[in-house]
């Protein structure tokens, strides 16, 4: 258990320094927004590393703690010392995220056949849940084609009777909507 939870420590750490790489770095026309939510994830992730790494040293263990072990052990890419572009940076995010939370998942299941509850409870509640919560702020936008909506034009009041243009909404000075 307690090596399942050092290389979920060793994920977490990384995911952690990815936020804040990608807090200062970012730039662009979503950066006020993107600047503020990374440093979010980045101080709730600060929280999961110290709740996974006092985990192991209550059941025993000893948590890795410096960057060279973490870099020996993570199983995310780390990524390039260079500034990225904001699809660049979000990406391999998603991609920790879901290493992180497959580790989660299986962690549940050997804790739970070992009677390990607290540790269970720990990385389904502090773990699990706030790394999918955090992912889906970064979830791509369902592809789908936009809506069609009415052609919206003004025009002056037509005779009675004339057929309106297939499609088109008209806007009219005398009724909401002119036939
Ligand atoms: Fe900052």
């Amino acid at each position: 258990m307690v090596g399942r939870l050092n290389q979920l420590l060793a994920d977490s750490i990384s995911i952690r320094d990815m936020y804040k790489k990608h807090h200062w770095q970012v730039s662009g026309p979503t950066f006020y927004q993107l600047h503020l939510l990374f440093d979010k994830h980045f101080d709730e992730q600060v929280g999961m590393v110290d709740t996974i790494a006092e985990r192991i040293q209550l059941l025993g263990g000893v948590s890795i703690a410096m960057g060279g072990d973490v870099a020996e052990i993570s199983q995310i890419q780390p990524p390039p010392r260079g500034r990225e572009e904001v699809p660049v940076q979000i990406s391999p995010l998603l991609q920790a995220h879901k290493i992180i939370m497959q580790q989660c998942h299986d962690i549940a299941e050997a804790a739970d056949k070992a009677g390990d509850d607290g540790t269970n409870d720990m990385v389904v509640s502090d773990i699990l849940r706030p790394n999918e919560l955090q992912s889906w702020f970064h979830r791509p936008a369902p592809r789908r084609d936009a809506p069609r909506l009415p052609q919206i034009t003004t025009h002056t009041h037509p005779t009675p009777g004339r057929p309106r243009a297939a499609g088109r909404l008209l806007l009219c000075d005398r009724t909401p909507f002119c036939m």
